[in-house]
């Protein structure tokens, strides 16, 4: 017997796996934390553990150099693997604190240190990491009702992070319409946002099944198509008219536009707007609310800094523009498996 745990011992240290009894816990905490949402489906994100806790780590490898150039999405995104990885550690009876660190290249990466609690911590949200997804329906035109929003208004979000409503009609609806318009003009006449764009659309169940990432047909209303056939087609969508054209009917059937902005438009900031993110989403979720993302004038520079004095936001930075409303669910998108985005080596 003895001999036995030897070796797995010294298989366990030779694989540069850390024998810890938490390590089922932590990968449980892994497997809901990649739930997130992410640009594109990208999924951009590792996780290594430590003796005492969690790194969640960029992965540069798959950022989005052109819609993207600053990773300030990369970011959001894993700042809201974060949130679900705090609320999954609750549920399992664990005390977490996250701490954002800096490793020698100058990059932000996140810490989570984890303690085993004897209290069991009730965490509403957690049932709700499998039901959330992105949903690019045209919606039914139902508004969220008055009371429903300010429970939403009074969601605690992290420092430098602020919402902002926007009712379906109203001026600055309206305005914020126009320029995901404009957007539309600016992205869908750019060669390389669109190639970029083209490289994550998932056409078929076969291209799924192979990159369990992307923007795949079922999410965005499709049918499962030849790659051959598919690519014309996608081609003929990615142009302005065309967009406008969808985009218009998706923003008029939806009860309002949420904003998501921060202060300094740093790293640290987008890591806390996106766990703030995964928080609203989380609720609206529970809520039976659906939401998908507009995002277009906070991706073009010359349009968010326009907005930042158009609209009263203080001067914020726009980041995240989402929309919300109600909706039948559609089907959710596919995820790679824990066992890919988790480092065993030290790197
Ligand atoms: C920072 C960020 C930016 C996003 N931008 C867009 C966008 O502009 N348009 C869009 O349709 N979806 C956008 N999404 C949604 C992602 O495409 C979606 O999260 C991903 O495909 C996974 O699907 P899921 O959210 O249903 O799990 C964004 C998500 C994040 C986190």
């Amino acid at each position: 017997m003895r001999i036995l745990t030897f070796i797995v011992m010294m298989q366990s240290l030779l694989m540069g796996v850390s024998i810890s009894a938490q390590t089922p816990d932590f990968e449980k905490m892994v497997e809901y934390a990649i739930k997130a949402p992410s640009g594109h489906n990208t999924q951009p994100w590792k996780f290594k553990f430590t003796e005492k806790g969690i790194d969640i780590l960029p992965n540069f490898d798959r950022s989005l150099p052109v819609v993207d150039g600053t990773h300030r999405e990369l970011y959001v995104s894993i700042g809201a693997a974060t949130e679900n990885l705090c609320i999954t550690a609750r549920e399992l009876g664990y005390k977490e604190e996250v701490s954002l660190l800096t490793n020698t290249k100058g990059e932000c990466y996140i810490h989570v240190a984890l303690v085993k609690s004897e209290q069991t911590l009730f965490c509403p949200l957690f049932a709700q990491i499998v039901k959330r997804q992105t949903n690019r329906r045209v919606y039914t035109g139902k508004l969220v009702d008055e009371d429903t929003l300010a429970y939403l208004k009074k969601i605690p979000y992290e420092k430098e992070v602020h919402v902002y409503y926007y009712k379906n009609g109203n001026a600055s609806f309206n305005l914020l319409k126009e320029f995901v318009f404009r957007g539309n003009e600016i992205q869908m006449t750019d060669k390389n946002f669109k190639e970029e764009l083209t490289g994550w659309i998932r056409l078929n169940k076969k291209q799924v099944a192979k990159t369990r990432d992307g923007l795949t047909y079922s999410t965005m209303g499709s049918p499962s198509i030849p790659t051959f056939i598919g690519k014309p087609i996608i081609k003929s969508f990615l142009k302005p008219k065309a967009q406008n054209k969808s985009d218009s009917k998706k923003i008029a059937s939806s009860s309002h536009l949420v904003l998501f902005t921060t202060c300094n438009n740093t790293p640290e900031e987008w890591i806390s707007l996106g766990r703030s993110l995964e928080r609203f989403l989380l609720e609206t979720t529970r809520m039976g609310i659906a939401n998908a993302y507009m995002n277009q004038p906070c991706e073009v520079y010359s349009l968010a800094t326009e907005l930042q004095t158009k609209l009263s936001i203080n001067g914020e930075v726009p980041t995240l523009l989402l929309r919300i409303g109600y909706a039948n669910s559609m089907p959710y998108s596919p995820r790679k498996e824990v066992k890919d985005v988790i480092i065993r080596k030290p790197e």
